[in-house]
């Protein structure tokens, strides 16, 4: 089992070595083996934005986050709401509020170094066992097994796993764990990783060009492209809500949302919390619906009314932000659907 997990290794870092994506966080086999090394800081801001996300969606936002705050010590320094407006369309934000919790950690404890242990990452805000194992494996170079979406697939399919997922999972990390090589962890961790994202995709695989594919228990039954197989997801209840854009002089009125709870910590249009309670317009006016906006979050769909209103009597909440001071990219998506919405009736 041993020599047949390192040939599988060595071949799937040999094929790395041809086919590595280039990312802006990663530093390329061929740089690696000449001894430079991922910035910690940069595997960690990617790690935690390609949560739920993908590699495109990714990229842009990398960007603007390493130009605006180029090391762990400028992002702990920064103000929360500039980070959540960064942030704002990434989605899931209580990751961007952990980001800046762990920044914060990172700086005030160890003194602005991430730990080089996946035990010791372990213990800061926001990381939990994936964060930890990918840090660790592709900063540090330590063996740890990195398990995403894509290489549970390429497990269930090279070990032909019939057990549908979510069950299945602590058996394909266990698989995962007995191919994880001693020698190049970090890039093997990139390396299955690209494998499952470019060539054993979910619906179509590449096996012609696969690198394993002589090894695949799925491949050899046929039956790679049903792998991994999934338990049916509980259907999305619908969600109502009102959502209420209030505007003086050219002035939006806008709050900010409280830390806990959805979109917690974003900016956001005034609403009635969408949870079937009801809940008041932050100021008496002639309040106009424009139409209504769409989002599916990850547990419910919601659908939001929208109107708006001159407001003349002072609000309830929130506070008037000139057109000025107001950037609609700061806008959850959800929030920003409806400003596209409702904008022009705003003067
Ligand atoms: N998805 C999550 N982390 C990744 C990485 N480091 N390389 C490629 N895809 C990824």
């Amino acid at each position: 089992m041993q020599d047949a997990s390192e040939s599988l290794s060595a071949q799937l870092l040999a094929w790395y070595d041809r086919h590595a994506r280039v990312m802006p966080w990663r530093v390329s086999p061929q740089d690696r083996a000449a001894g430079l090394r991922p910035d910690p800081y940069r595997v960690w801001l990617s790690e935690v934005m390609l949560q739920q996300t993908t590699v495109a969606a990714v990229k842009d936002y990398f960007h603007r986050f390493t130009a605006r705050w180029p090391t762990v010590a400028a992002l702990a320094a920064a103000a929360d709401a500039d980070v959540m407006g960064e942030w704002a369309g990434l989605g899931y934000y209580a990751r961007a509020r952990n980001l800046l919790k762990c920044a914060r950690a990172v700086v005030a404890l160890h003194g602005g170094r991430f730990p080089d242990s996946r035990e010791a990452l372990l213990t800061l805000p926001g990381i939990g066992p994936y964060t930890a194992s990918a840090i660790a494996a592709i900063a540090f170079d330590e063996p740890a097994t990195v398990v995403d979406g894509n290489v549970e697939r390429v497990m269930a399919r090279m070990f032909l796993v019939e057990t549908p997922l979510p069950a299945a999972k602590p058996e394909l990390t266990m698989l995962a764990a007995r191919l994880t090589p001693a020698t190049r962890p970090g890039d093997y961790a990139q390396a299955v990783m690209d494998l499952g994202a470019t060539i054993c995709t979910p619906r179509s695989p590449a096996c012609g060009i696969c690198p394993w594919v002589e090894a695949c228990l799925a491949r050899a039954a046929g039956v790679q492209a049903d792998l991994p197989r999934k338990s049916p997801k509980p259907e999305k209840p619908t969600r109502r809500g009102t959502l209420w854009l209030g505007h003086r002089e050219g002035a939006v009125l806008l709050e900010r949302r409280p830390d806990k709870g959805l979109l917690g910590g974003m900016l956001g249009i005034p609403g009635d919390g969408w949870d079937g309670q009801g809940g008041e317009a932050p100021a008496m006016a002639d309040w106009q619906e424009v139409g209504e906006v769409r989002h599916t979050f990850t547990h419910f769909h919601l659908i939001l009314r929208v109107l708006t209103a001159r407001i003349d009597s002072p609000p309830t909440r929130g506070v008037l932000i000139s057109r000025q001071d107001f950037r609609p990219a700061d806008l959850p998506t959800v929030m920003r659907k409806a400003w596209d919405l409702a904008r022009h009736e705003v003067h």
